[in-house]
């Protein structure tokens, strides 16, 4: 089968194409010929090793002490299932799918076999497998830190730093669905994007400092990393909570550790990938209730153009790579 692998860390380029043997699947696996799957921060961070500060070590010792330990990338993937091993039962081949393996990536291959116990689950009849296949990343980690994490509940104030980014996008869009009035922000250009994703109102972070506002919000949810529980607690309503997606390992000790009154709380942490996730984010798109937003398709064979395109300021939200399955 096709595939594009790397063997040393660095820029785009040092993705290739390489031919490797079909996977065949054990008997609680299924095997997925794979039409899409996508470019997003994880995939950047596994190929650049380019952590939040203090991570570094971290990045090492999760992506590979010194080269790469999962040599495709693709955090998550949609396909048909070709096969399944014989203890499988929650899947037939024909199923259309869609998967989240995370950091053990896999998505940058005509095939994958995934157990059927991890994050994988059916694509909704209405839904295209190259717009299921973003459902996952951005969709799981705004999930898992709105809801998980944040306690979101009907007319909460929810700010989301980095509204037009992969999880910002997709965390504006599961807050309005959980009621919340949102508020997102964006720099100039992408400041339409973010109202048209259902944003009550749009920050340009360049013309104006979102954390300006006293007591404002219920929830204030940072994929930016630019967050620090010093600039934004005072934005917080009492009771409110910081949700740090992304940040340095210094900011996240000095929110953790930050003084904080009337029960206002800082909140990092790893979103982990579940299959009730999955289900749940499947049947909010089959709804019309999340959209990924997908800025750009590149075929396979275009990774590394994918990939540097995830890395232009230009990129909104998701950039998806498709695959040949004829
Ligand atoms: N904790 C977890 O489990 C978990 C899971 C997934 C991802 N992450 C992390 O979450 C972060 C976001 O991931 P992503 O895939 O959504 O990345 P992304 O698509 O690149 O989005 C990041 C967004 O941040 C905005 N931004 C950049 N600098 C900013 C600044 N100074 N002030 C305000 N906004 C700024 C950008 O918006 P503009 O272009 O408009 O400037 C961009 O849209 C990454 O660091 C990733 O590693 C964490």
């Amino acid at each position: 089968m096709k595939a594009i692998s790397y063997s040393r860390y660095g820029s785009p380029g040092v993705l290739k194409p390489v031919t490797l043997p079909k996977p065949a699947p054990k008997p609680d696996e299924v095997l997925v010929r794979i039409h899409a799957t996508s470019v997003t921060s994880g995939d950047y961070r596994a190929r650049s090793l380019d952590m939040p500060a203090g991570f570094g070590l971290i990045g090492r010792l999760v992506f590979g002490l010194f080269r790469p330990r999962h040599k495709i990338l693709g955090t998550e993937f949609a396909g048909v299932v070709e096969a399944v091993g014989n203890k499988v039962t929650r899947f037939r081949p024909g199923d259309r799918v869609f998967a989240y393996p995370g950091a053990t990536f896999g998505g940058y291959a005509e095939y994958a076999a995934i157990s059927q116990q991890a994050a994988i689950a059916h694509v909704p009849d209405n839904l295209r497998l190259d717009v299921a296949v973003a459902l996952s990343f951005g969709g799981a980690t705004a999930l898992d830190f709105l809801r998980t994490k944040g306690s979101i509940k009907p007319g909460d104030r929810v700010l989301v730093i980095g509204a037009s980014g992969n999880v910002g996008s997709a965390a504006v869009q599961l807050a309005k669905t959980f009621g919340a009035h949102v508020t997102g922000t964006a720099s100039t250009g992408k400041r339409n994007m973010v109202a048209a994703l259902g944003a009550d109102a749009v920050l340009d972070y360049t013309a104006s400092d979102p954390s300006g506002a006293k007591d404002a919000y219920d929830i204030i949810l940072d994929t930016s990393g630019a967050a620090t529980y010093a600039e934004y607690g005072a934005a917080l309503k009492p009771g409110g909570r910081l949700l740090l997606a992304s940040s340095s390992l210094w900011q996240m000790l000095a929110a953790l550790t930050a003084r904080k009154t009337g029960g206002r709380k800082a909140i990092p942490g790893y979103a982990p990938e579940r299959t009730g996730d999955l289900r749940f984010l499947a049947g909010l798109a089959r709804r019309g209730q999340f959209t990924p937003f997908i800025d750009r398709r590149f075929p396979l064979d275009q990774a590394a153009e994918a990939h540097a395109w995830l890395e232009n300021p230009a990129r909104k939200g998701n950039v998806v790579i498709t695959l040949d399955t004829d």
